[in-house]
């Protein structure tokens, strides 16, 4: 991959060329890396009701069909059937074991196989390759991530413990009605690009820039991703910081983290809002939503309280922008100092 393509000194860079986006070998190739990081399974609540949950995502982010399984420890597992290859499970639901529905085959929620039918007199059966597969799996605070190979994180939990350790995200609990599934026909890297800078925010959503104090938004990029600082406009809703908060003091709105490659976790008074950015090709992009309740009071208020029109804000720039980005007059711009260190961050990942 190219390296230096995107100047390090933002003032001098120029912005990605547009080929990132709209050529096919720089998404396969940027999209093979993901098999490398760790990603979003689920919140652990969503293993409350149910103790068996598909990760249809993972499959279009690593090219891995995998479940989540939950008895006395939670388990990342291969939700491919080791007798002909049928997917096990098409949907949450609450089981001691996990049964094929193509012909019967029965697994221990720990992927150890357990039964099936008419093979009495196969040799050598049951081996281990009967087994399911199992995954890595890391927990913070009740949120869990998995990944095919996963060799990333870099210093991204440590970058949120020491910032919003103090909030009881495991106890955040998994309300099904904030759940939402979008396509986009535009490239994932410009759904980031939007994400990562509030730049936009007076321009596109002028609700929300009603809701935060402008002149204080603020960016801040680490090692693996980038965090954005909302700060509430006078009467709006904002977190109680603790004293133990770095920000004690300050009229926090939202917490914006996105973690490489496209994991945004936003952190309001009301609880979090995880979204998923998945590349479906190089023009088409599932974008999901998972909404996780910390105080219901507090929903409906604030920089988080409309995120359905927010959303619909960012998606018609995000396709108007893959639009644009085809054209051959276009292929790089420049980057606002002030207001695009994140985008600037961003693409220095992509071309690293
Ligand atoms: S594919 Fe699962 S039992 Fe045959
Ligand atoms: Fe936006």
């Amino acid at each position: 991959m190219t390296t230096n393509l995107i100047d390090p000194d933002i003032r001098k860079a120029h912005t990605l060329p547009s080929r990132f986006y709209t050529d096919e070998e720089s998404f396969t190739d940027l999209v093979a890396g993901f098999e490398e990081c760790w990603h979003f399974a689920a919140h652990e609540d969503q293993l409350s009701e149910n103790n068996i949950l598909p990760l249809e995502h993972m499959e279009s982010l690593v090219g891995e069909p995998m479940l989540l399984t939950r008895d006395a420890v939670i388990r990342c597992l291969s939700n491919v059937c080791t007798h002909r290859g049928m997917l096990i499970a098409t949907e949450a639901c609450s089981a001691s074991t996990l049964k094929c529905g193509y012909h019967g085959r029965t697994f221990g929620l720990d992927g150890c196989m357990r039964n099936m039918p008419e093979f009495e007199d196969v040799e050598d059966f049951p081996s281990l390759s009967d087994d399911l597969s199992s995954f890595d799996l890391k927990r913070w605070k009740g949120l869990l991530f998995a990944g095919s190979n996963p060799i990333r994180f870099n210093d991204c939990l440590e970058e949120l413990e020491a910032r919003i350790g103090w909030m009881p995200i495991e106890s955040f609990q998994h309300d099904p009605s904030r759940h939402r599934t979008y396509e986009i026909d535009a490239n994932w890297a410009l759904y980031v690009d939007n994400y990562l800078e509030g730049f936009h925010i007076p321009y596109v959503h002028g609700d929300l820039h009603g809701e935060l104090d402008y002149d204080s938004y603020s960016t801040e990029l680490f090692e693996g991703g980038v965090l954005q600082i909302g700060v509430a406009s006078d009467s709006e809703s904002c977190f109680s910081l603790p004293e133990s908060s770095p920000d004690y003091g300050q009229r926090i709105a939202a917490y914006y983290y996105w973690l490489y490659p496209g994991l945004m976790l936003n952190f309001y008074p009301w609880g979090l809002s995880v979204n998923l950015v998945i590349p479906l090709s190089v023009g088409r992009t599932r974008i999901v939503y998972h909404g996780f309740v910390w105080d219901h009071s507090k929903l409906g208020a604030g920089a988080g309280g409309d995120l359905d029109k927010v959303e619909a804000e960012d998606q018609d720039i995000v396709e108007a922008t893959h639009r644009g980005v085809k054209s051959g007059a276009y292929d790089r711009g420049r980057y606002s100092p002030t207001r695009e260190t994140g985008v600037h961050h961003f693409h220095r990942m992509l071309t690293s």
